[in-house]
């Protein structure tokens, strides 16, 4: 087992009828919250709104900020900072899913730093030392980033997709009634339960290091996931199901399933540049090369492979080599099998062979930055595995 730190600040207040307590909860960390939502639906649900009642009821002065969108981008996070220097927040409340929050930790990050471009914070040309307190109402399981330590935007005039990872991201407070799940579309939810398993797979597939408490944490929030995952997508409105996906979104991504072992994320690098170049769901990014990933991958660590095998799917094969390829073939059946495109064409955005090039570069950092802890691959490598994805 590795050396680890593990410190997670955030405070959990979970279950039914919780969005009333989040003005008790800001009010220990400001009196002046700007509250940043996505697209519309936490104004249609009528969660903004009670957010705001709860929050005036603390004597807490609100602001709006929406318009955060799927991938969210640096120039809406920019406008956020202003619009948080001129209220004069001292809280960032953000209300929805993974792209509100990363918008809300990029505009504490800002706000906090107005003398630098929010960009050099984000590429850490400029160190971050200070920022705003965070707060997280969640309508949606999926990206962790209520109790992450990381954000991630996209820089649209550089076509890249970036994540920052300190520990200024962590949320003060994450407050979550899985009952607003139920008005998710089964796709958003089939991409947020892949990107749950994703989150805990990303730190599993790492060899050597023995952990065997962090590998069954592991492997029973992977089988959580997986039986009430397909519960929700077939009806969001099963509250129990909903409410094991919302605490093992929050449980897989914030370091507990690492713990001894560390983490490589290098099917999230695969990921990003679709969602950059061709503005695919961040679920759906991984589900497309996953199954090509491991397909490259398994036979530097069939051991591994294997115990994933038999541990989440319940593979009785003796054999190493064929559990671990039937494991593969049961994880890529389960994405299908929720909505999910398991190839590029399956996207449907028309990558073809002409971008794989540019998308290993973009994944691999031109090409200086190597994927997998496995075995490191290289641009080239990386593009082998995007041709095997391609159908
Ligand atoms: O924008 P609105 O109108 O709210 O609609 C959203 C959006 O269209 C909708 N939605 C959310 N909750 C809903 C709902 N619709 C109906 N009912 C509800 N209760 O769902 C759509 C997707 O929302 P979004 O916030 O984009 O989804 P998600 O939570 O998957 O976040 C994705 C972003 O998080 C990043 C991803 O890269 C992507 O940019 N990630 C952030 C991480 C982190 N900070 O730790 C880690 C992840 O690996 C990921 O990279
Ligand atoms: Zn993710």
């Amino acid at each position: 087992m590795d050396n680890f730190r593990f410190h997670i600040p955030t405070e959990v207040i979970f279950g039914r009828g919780v969005e009333d307590e989040v003005g008790a909860v800001a009010a220990k960390y400001g009196t002046r919250a700007l509250l940043v939502y996505g697209q519309g639906s936490v104004v249609r649900s009528g969660l903004l709104d009670r957010v705001k009642a709860s929050l005036e009821k603390a004597a807490i002065a609100v602001e709006a900020f929406g318009g955060a969108q799927p991938n969210p981008t640096l120039t809406h996070a920019e406008e956020g900072v202003q619009k948080a220097l001129s209220f004069g927040a001292d809280i960032i409340i953000a209300v929805g899913g993974g792209s509100a929050i990363d918008t809300a930790k990029g505009i504490a990050h800002g706000a906090a730093n107005p003398e630098h471009p929010l960009w050099s914070l984000w590429t850490k040309q400029v160190p971050l030392t200070k920022s705003l307190p965070v707060g997280a109402v969640l309508t949606m399981p999926a990206a962790g980033s209520e109790m992450s330590d990381s954000a991630v935007l996209t820089n649209t005039d550089l076509g890249r997709k970036a994540g920052i990872n300190t520990p200024f991201n962590r949320c003060r407070f994450a407050v979550m009634n899985p009952a607003y799940g139920a008005t998710l579309p089964p796709y958003q939810l089939a991409a947020g339960v892949t990107d749950i398993m994703m989150h805990t797979m990303e730190r599993y597939f790492i060899p050597d290091a023995r952990c065997d408490l962090t590998d069954e944490i592991a492997e029973g929030l992977l089988r959580t996931v997986i039986k009430n995952g397909a519960t929700v997508v077939a009806d969001p409105s099963d509250y129990d199901a909903m409410a094991e996906i919302f605490w093992a979104s929050s449980l897989s991504h914030n370091n507990l399933t690492e713990c001894g072992r560390g983490k490589d994320f290098s099917v999230h690098k695969l990921g990003h540049p679709l969602s950059a170049r061709f503005g695919v769901t961040h679920g759906a990014s991984l589900a497309a090369v996953w199954g090509a990933w491991a397909e490259e991958l398994y036979r530097d660590c069939p051991a591994r492979f294997a115990r994933y095998a038999r541990s989440v799917w319940g593979v009785d094969e003796a054999d190493d080599l064929s559990a671990a390829k039937e494991g593969i073939e049961k994880t890529v059946g389960f994405f299908r099998s929720i909505g999910m495109p398991v190839t590029l064409g399956e996207l449907n955005v028309g990558v073809t062979a002409d971008d794989l090039r540019q998308l290993s570069l973009d994944a691999t950092m031109n090409d200086t930055l190597r994927l997998s802890r496995i075995r490191p691959l290289d641009a080239a490598a990386t593009e082998k595995i995007y041709r095997r994805a391609l159908s």
